[in-house]
């Protein structure tokens, strides 16, 4: 998946907003790249601009997207609806909003996997098999029970088997672990990876969660206000984070041996959307900010080997 100088705009009754401002992405095969960035700073938008889901006052400004070579249009209906949850799918933060309520797990995933290997019919023994290596106790009764019977931790265990059983070549999750405890999240992306990799399925992974995101990816975009404003791989971020927002955004992460009951946050807040700040878009929150930042804005460029960073700083 390559996409091209993407920009989205939302109108509302209060003006335009600018949610996406050129960005630009690759997911290579088989990679699990994880995009982070605050709560509004454009996350699920870009998600959902993949899939052709963005609601009606979304307005495409401009970008191209392309996957497994070639250009698509993520206006046309017809073509979209051919990809999206065949070729590409998607889990969702709250899987019960995305399993269908009347009907059993057994006859959703059967359906998920009758798409993914083109037969009519699809025998219990397959569906049984994907429950059981994601460790559902009890598959067969798990077959026949309905979404809302079974915990938060197995609903979204059941939403990657049934995103994977499709055989995507992309999936994209969104924020998929933030409704569960650490412990069920830590078991939940151990067995995504495992079985990502196993399927050599190419994963978007979104979080506001650097920490989470790090249990994942391979490589790592940070966004901010529409933009990315880094990209490095996951230890590299970790060593030697580049952008001062990300140097924030590692020192707001919850550690688990500290002792301060208040989390640390990053000071300020997101830029208004309607009124995008001049030059770079962080300067009114970044430590190192110079006269520069206020009128000129960094561009993403290359940084030693492959990192990529938009900071007059380097
Ligand atoms: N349907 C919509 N209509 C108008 N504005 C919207 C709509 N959906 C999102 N926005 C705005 O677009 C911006 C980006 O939202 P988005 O949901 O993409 O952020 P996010 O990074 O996914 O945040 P979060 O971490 O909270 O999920 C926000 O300012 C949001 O208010
Ligand atoms: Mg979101």
């Amino acid at each position: 998946m390559e996409v091209e100088d993407l920009s989205i705009n939302f109108e509302t009754l209060y003006g335009t907003l600018k949610v996406l401002n050129g960005v630009n992405f690759i997911i290579n095969e088989g990679e699990i790249v994880g995009l982070v960035g605050e709560s509004g700073c454009g996350k699920s938008t870009f998600a959902l601009s993949i899939m052709g889901l963005l609601p009606p006052q979304a307005k495409l400004m401009g970008g191209k997207i392309y996957f497994q070579n070639s250009e698509i249009n993520v206006l046309d209906e017809k073509f979209m609806e051919k990809i999206r949850g065949r070729k590409i799918s998607m889990v969702f933060q709250e899987p019960l909003t995305s399993l269908n309520p009347i009907l059993t797990i057994g006859e959703q995933l059967m359906e998920a996997i009758k798409i993914g290997s083109d037969k009519k019919d699809v025998k219990k023994e397959e569906a049984l098999k994907w429950l059981k290596r994601v460790g559902i106790p009890d598959p067969e009764r798990t077959l026949k029970r309905y979404p809302h019977e079974l915990s938060g931790g197995m609903r979204q265990r059941i939403m990657i088997i049934m995103a994977l059983a499709t055989k995507p070549s992309l999936l994209i999750a969104d924020e998929p672990t933030t409704a569960l405890d650490v412990t069920t999240q830590a078991q939940i992306l151990k067995l995504m990876k495992n079985l990502v990799k196993e399927n050599k399925v190419s994963v978007l992974f979104i979080s506001h969660d650097l920490g989470v995101i790090a249990q994942i990816a391979d490589r790592v975009a940070v966004m901010y206000a529409g933009k990315i404003v880094e990209e490095s791989k996951i230890f590299e971020i970790f060593e030697n984070p580049l952008h001062p927002y990300t140097k924030d955004l590692l020192s707001s992460i919850p550690k688990l041996e500290g002792k301060s009951e208040k989390l640390p946050t990053i000071k300020g807040s997101v830029p208004n959307l309607l009124n995008l700040p001049e030059g770079c878009i962080y300067h009114t929150r970044c430590k190192y900010v110079m006269d520069n930042c206020k009128v000129k804005e960094p561009e993403l460029k290359e940084y030693l080997t492959k990192r990529k960073v938009a900071c007059f700083l380097y």
